[in-house]
């Protein structure tokens, strides 16, 4: 087979981004190549999330585009992956003619097979002048996507693809992520994840050490652990089932949260705060853990302790509020109350907050506006929520229906989008001056600062431009406060707090004099800093920064010395 070229182009969450590091190191490991020019390229596959109409848009439209490029090109084959072909299903085929293959996220496995079977068909079609006709392959969960504990467990072949993972120094700069649960049981009422991503599975921990030895081994300081509510992580032993000599997956389960113990920790059971607590005692190597996204019902103690007692795990918690409202809170079906979300704030803070050793908590937090019923009184007491709360950052989305939701199905989106967006503005004005007064008390203050590239800026001052800065975010995979502030778009870097990763750091450091470089505290803040000449040798380091001035994005420091 003649080496086929990949464009894979990544829209949403970091789970998607992690799926989309697996989906390209196993099409390479099968000879496929990858470039960062759609135009070259003889596979276009675009990895989708649904999570809000807007975030779907933008894949329609590059569809829409792909038009005329499959016109000149009858043998291009073109893929949709992930939450968008889940949830679509076969309606997308009919929408879109242009896509011949369609993969949930849930099947991401089958890839490989669908894409052969895609490249195979057109070439066919092509040659027999029936290029018109699509080369369809799909592999979607459909209503399987919610099968039982015991399926999942004895046909879990997506365990593969996370267990596959190739490593090599080459594919990181020094940060990766690690999947620690799939999907997801909450049924927010406005949330497709559920349905998309399917039912929450938790991998057995051997295998998440493993993978962090691993990552370490091949050079990595920072892994993120990964689940849409990833501190409801939960494995037991005794009901864990072998395949092959390969131990599955096991099925996700409700128990109290709070901040009580999970009555079944022990020998038998390995909970998030274990899971952790292994991670970190049994991989030194890995400098930094933290994870993404905490559900606030689920934070025990037991978690908080670890974190303090760990010095290598962050002081940073992604923990989204969505409403500071109780009855919105309760339409939403989220499980708990503003005061509840409180009391689990004031016990992280306690346990976690120490600005006098350079680790204060940093606390970042989703929130919906114009959800369905949402009155002026509810949108006041969540704008009174997001004063007293302090998040270092916050992402505010403008209620998006889901076809699929019970929200879509029961209530009326009855919030005119003139109130959303108005209360979207309020709301980021408010989070602005909140983020500016917690960047401005950091200053004084000495950071451990994990380096993560060449800033914007200094790529900007070697004369890159706009557009090739871009590029080279696609082609290098590094995300770094990879959501635009204003919570409007979910991707895309919000002016100058952005940096990319070491490839290009030999391009951008041909000549003498400083280079600003770009790095992350411990609790996600960004820190931009200067070092004389050879700026490759920091890139992946932790080093010490003194903070000399502040802005509600990001830090500027000068460098202390290097640990
Ligand atoms: N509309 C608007 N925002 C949504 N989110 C999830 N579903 C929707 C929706 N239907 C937001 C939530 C979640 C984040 C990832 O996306 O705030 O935490
Ligand atoms: Fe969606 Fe709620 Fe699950 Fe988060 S916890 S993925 S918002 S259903």
């Amino acid at each position: 087979m003649t080496q086929r070229a990949v464009y894979l182009e990544t829209f949403g969450c970091q789970m998607n981004e992690l799926d989309s590091q697996l989906v390209q190191g196993a099409l390479t490991r099968l000879g496929y190549a990858f470039t960062p020019d759609a135009g070259k390229a003889d596979i276009v596959l675009y990895n989708t999330c649904s999570v809000r109409e807007q975030a779907e848009q933008k894949v329609w439209s590059r569809l829409g585009e792909l038009k005329s490029a499959k016109a000149a090109r009858p043998d291009l084959v073109v893929g949709v992956l992930g939450c968008l072909a889940e949830r679509d299903g076969v309606d997308l085929l009919r929408r879109m003619p242009v896509v011949d293959v369609l993969c949930g996220p849930g099947e991401l496995d089958k890839l490989p097979g669908l894409l052969d079977n895609a490249v195979r068909t057109r070439l066919a079609l092509t040659s027999d002048g029936d290029g018109h006709r699509s080369a369809r392959q799909v592999a979607l969960q459909g209503n399987t996507s919610r099968r039982s504990g015991t399926l999942a467990a004895a046909a879990d072949d997506l365990e593969m693809l996370d267990l596959s993972r190739a490593i090599s120094p080459v594919d990181h700069h020094g940060t990766a992520y690690v999947r620690i649960t799939r999907g997801c049981n909450k049924f927010c009422t406005y949330c497709v994840v559920p349905f998309t991503r399917g039912a929450e599975v938790h991998r057995p921990p051997e295998h998440i050490v493993e993978e962090c030895k691993r990552l370490a081994d091949a050079g990595v300081l920072e892994v993120t652990l990964l689940g849409q509510t990833v501190n409801h992580y939960r494995f037991e032993d005794d009901a864990a089932v072998s395949v092959n000599g390969v131990v599955q997956p096991q099925k996700g389960r409700s128990y109290s949260g709070g901040h009580r113990r999970d009555p079944f920790e022990g020998e038998r059971v390995t909970t998030f705060a274990n899971l952790l607590y292994r991670i970190h005692e049994e991989v030194p190597g890995i400098q930094r853990l933290r994870f993404v996204t905490s559900y606030p019902r689920d934070f025990g103690d037991d978690v908080l302790e670890v974190m303090r007692d760990c010095p290598r795990i962050c002081r940073y918690l992604h923990v989204p509020v969505q409403s500071g409202s109780d009855r919105i809170l309760k339409a939403m079906n989220r499980g708990y109350t503003t005061g509840e979300y409180f009391e689990f704030l004031d016990r992280a803070r306690a346990h976690l907050d120490q600005p006098e050793i350079g680790r204060p908590l940093m606390v970042s937090s989703d929130i919906i506006v114009g959800f369905p019923g949402e009155t002026e009184a509810d949108f006041e007491a969540t704008a009174a929520l997001l004063e007293r709360s302090r998040f270092k950052s916050c992402f505010i989305f403008k209620y998006s229906p889901r076809p699929g939701t019970v929200a879509f199905d029961r209530l009326p989106d009855d919030v005119s989008d003139a109130d959303k967006r108005r209360r979207n503005n309020l709301l980021l004005a408010l989070q602005s001056k909140i983020s500016d007064e917690i960047s401005r008390e950091q200053i004084g203050r000495v950071f451990d600062v994990f380096v993560e590239g060449v800033s914007r800026k200094a790529l900007q001052k070697k004369g890159m431009s706009h557009g090739e800065i871009r590029k080279a975010h696609g082609a290098v995979a590094l995300t770094v406060a990879g959501k635009s502030v204003s919570g409007e778009e979910d991707e895309g870097c919000s002016s100058g707090a952005c940096s990319t990763g070491a490839s290009w750091v030999t391009d951008a450091d041909g000549d003498s004099g400083p280079v600003q470089l770009s790095g992350r505290t411990d609790g996600d803040n960004i820190v931009f800093f200067d070092v004389p000449g050879d700026a490759a040798a920091y890139v992946g380091r932790v080093v010490r920064v003194r903070v000399t001035g502040a802005d509600r994005l990001s830090l500027q420091g000068v460098h202390e010395e290097t640990k």
